[in-house]
Formats: structure tokens, C-alpha cells, sequence
């Protein structure tokens, strides 16, 4: 098994595309990580880059402490999962899985000791004469990883390998690799743009954004924590809120936008001090940290606010309500205990210990 650490890692495409800008990360042995961000950010070329598929612009890459930049893939003791995992139709699910081995010159009772031992693991063994076709998607996928298992390699990649999958079946496969690196305990880096499977999976969260890393955290560090407004909005479902507008100080600090006015807890008011007045700043509130009043206890809550309610979306244990103040549309999620309707007049206040301030113009967060 073995870490993977990068330094400035650079990847320049056609001398101006940055697709990855001076990444700095060290994934440790046994770890699981997960690099997530929107589409282009960089997610598989950074991938590509530690098998070895890409060549690195700038910057080192090393595997288990030695530099691999020059090391072509075959060497590396690697092994990659795909989103496309096309497995060869004409040949049985045995001879896929064996097929890289033989490529590689094993011996045959190591191939087949091989093979046997990641049926068992994936609990495919009973179809090792089958042609993928008689296979359901998750057992095919199931072969795929299987591919990448019988290698033993040190590091495991995966880029979105479930993205093909049903929703059910992408849940029950989620949970499988997840058992599957207990079992093994070997380094896996998994690439997502599925939030949800990044907060489940990983020891640890990579937020990419336009090839740069934004954030490296554990997925609650990532959550309550988020270093700028990027990682605020992408971390979250339904995400952050963000109510656009200004901090005013006439004696009392107060947050001040279109509709809502908010006067700011002392301790924020220590926090901001000059360095937030008068500029444009962006106030973050999550779906759950809007309340409907009148609340038991409402000593952390906002001044009242008054909504309308435009879309309910009852999803079974809990309901998201949609209201719109100019032209955004916000969310807030509560319990399923009251039957809401689109038109209904709500009072609502915000919990100010959950509450986040961002620069406008840099996304940096105030508070
Ligand atoms: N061979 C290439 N030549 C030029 N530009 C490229 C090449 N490969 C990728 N890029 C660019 O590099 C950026 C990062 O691409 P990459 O495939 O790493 O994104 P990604 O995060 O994996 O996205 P997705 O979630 O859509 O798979 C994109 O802007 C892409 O257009
Ligand atoms: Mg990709």
C-alpha cells in the first residue's frame, strides 16, 4: 500500500488551458479520498496525472515517497476505474478478469488464484462462466472493479465509476466499495461530481474548482466549515442560500438586503469589525438553518421575516420550501409534521450561530 502526495502539480493543455493549477495534497496510506467539483474542473486529468496517462506540466508527483513523474503507468502499481468500464462481450466474466494478467505474462495458477480471490471479494463467483450480457449493471460493474482487484495494486483510482447506474443501484454500489476498502485497506481516490457519494465515501474531501483546490477537509470539517463561498454553495443539498447585500453600521451592525434586515450577533459584529462595512457581501444560510417561528426557544434567531411559500417538495422525511425575494429563489427545509401549500404566508427567522458572510467580489468568507 502506499501514499500519494503531490507538490505544485501542474497540467497546462495546449500551452493555455489550466486544467490543474499548482495542486498541493498528500493522501495518505490506507485513505480514501474523494476529489469532487463541477465539470472541467480538472477532476480527471488530476487522476490521469497519478496513473500516469497524462504528463505532468509542472510539478511532482510521488508514490509511496518516489517521484513517479517519469514512470510510465504499467510501472506505477496502479490500477484505474472508469466510468465506462466496457467489458470485452465475447469473452466470460472469468476471462475478463483475467485478461490484463495474461497481458502480463502471469502464470496461470496465479492468474486463476488471483481471480478466484476478487470473485469472492465482489461475491461474483458463481457467474465466472457467464458473458457479461447474462450480467445486471451492478454485477457488471461489479467485474469492473474486479479488473482493478486482481491487479493488487497500491492505489486504487476510480473516476465516477457509478455515473452509469440507477439511483438505487449507485447507493447499494457506494456502499459495497466502501466495504470494499475496509476489507483491503489499500489507498483509493475516487472522483465524483455527486456531493452525496463524497460525504458518504470519504476520509477525507478534495473541492476542485477551475483547477485549483479550493478546500481538503473531512465531509463535516467541509460542511460547517467551508473556506470560501464556492465550497459554501458546492457542499451542500440543497445548497447554501445566498441573499446578496451590505453591511451597515450605525451603531448596531446589521445586514442589510432587498428584503430582509438583520441585525448581527455581537460576537460577528467582534469578528467583522471594519473589515466588512460597506462593501458588497453575500450572507449564507442553509436550508435547515431557516426556521419557521414561533420556535421554544428562539434566543439564537434573527428578527422575524415574512415569506410566501411558491414550490413545496414533500420528499417523505423532511419538506423543502421555496420562496422567491426579488430574483432569488431561496429553500428551507422542516419537518413533515404540517401540510404546506404554495401561496402560504410564513414568519421565519434565521439561526445566526449557523450563519456565514462572504466578500461579494473575492468569495472569501468573513465570518
Ligand atoms: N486533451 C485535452 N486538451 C485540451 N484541453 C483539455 C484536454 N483534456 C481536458 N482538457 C480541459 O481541461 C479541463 C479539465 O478537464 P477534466 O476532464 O479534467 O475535467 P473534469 O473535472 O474531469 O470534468 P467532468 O466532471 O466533466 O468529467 C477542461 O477545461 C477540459 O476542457
Ligand atoms: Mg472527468
Amino acid at each position: 500500500m502506499a501514499s500519494v502526495e503531490l507538490h505544485n502539480v501542474t497540467k497546462i493543455f495546449d500551452n493555455q488551458v489550466y486544467a490543474v493549477n499548482g495542486a498541493e495534497l498528500t493522501i495518505q496510506d490506507e485513505e480514501f479520498v474523494v476529489l469532487v467539483g463541477p465539470s472541467g474542473c480538472g477532476k480527471s486529468t488530476l487522476l490521469r496525472m497519478i496513473a500516469g496517462l497524462e504528463e505532468v506540466t509542472l510539478g511532482e508527483i510521488r508514490i509511496d515517497g518516489t517521484v513517479v513523474n517519469d514512470i510510465p503507468p504499467k510501472n506505477r502499481n496502479i490500477a484505474m476505474v472508469f466510468q465506462n468500464y466496457a467489458l470485452y462481450p465475447h469473452m466470460t466474466v472469468f476471462e475478463n478478469l483475467s485478461f490484463g494478467l495474461r497481458l502480463r505474462k502471469y502464470p496461470k495458477k496465479d492468474i486463476r488464484e488471483r481471480v478466484l480471490e476478487a470473485a469472492k471479494i465482489l461475491d461474483i463467483t458463481e457467474y465466472l462462466e457467464r458473458k457479461p450480457k447474462a450480467l445486471s449493471g451492478g454485477q457488471r460493474q461489479r467485474v469492473a472493479l474486479g479488473r482493478a482487484l486482481v491487479r493488487k495494486p497500491q492505489v486504487f483510482l476510480f473516476d465516477e465509476p457509478l455515473s452509469n447506474l440507477d439511483a438505487k443501484l449507485r447507493v447499494h454500489m457506494r456502499v459495497e466499495i466502501n466495504h470494499l476498502h475496509q476489507r483491503l485497506r489499500s489507498t483509493m481516490i475516487y472522483v465524483t461530481h455527486d456531493q452525496i457519494e463524497a460525504m458518504t465515501m470519504s476520509d477525507k474531501i478534495v473541492v476542485l474548482d477551475k483547477g485549483v483546490i479550493q478546500q481538503v477537509d473531512s465531509p463535516l470539517e467541509l460542511y460547517n466549515n467551508p473556506t470560501n463561498k464556492f465550497v459554501a454553495g458546492f457542499i451542500g443539498s440543497p445548497a447554501m442560500n445566498f441573499i446578496p447585500g451590505e453591511i451597515k453600521a450605525n451603531g448596531e451592525m446589521k445586514f442589510q438586503s432587498r428584503n430582509f434586515s438583520i441585525t448581527l450577533p455581537s460576537k460577528v459584529q467582534k469578528e467583522l469589525k471594519d473589515s466588512a462595512t460597506q462593501k458588497d457581501v453575500i450572507f449564507g444560510i442553509r436550508p435547515e438553518h431557516i426556521v419557521i417561528t414561533p420556535q421554544a426557544d428562539e434566543s439564537q434567531l434573527s428578527e422575524g421575516q415574512e415569506i410566501i411559500v411558491d414550490v413545496v417538495e414533500p420528499v417523505g422525511n423532511e419538506i423543502f420550501l421555496y420562496f422567491t425575494e426579488g430574483d432569488i429563489r431561496y429553500c428551507l427545509r422542516t419537518d413533515p409534521t404540517h401540510n404546506y401549500r404554495p401561496g402560504d404566508k410564513l414568519d421565519v427567522k434565521f439561526n445566526l450561530d449557523k450563519m456565514y458572510i462572504f466578500d461579494a467580489a473575492s468569495d472569501h468568507r468573513y465570518v
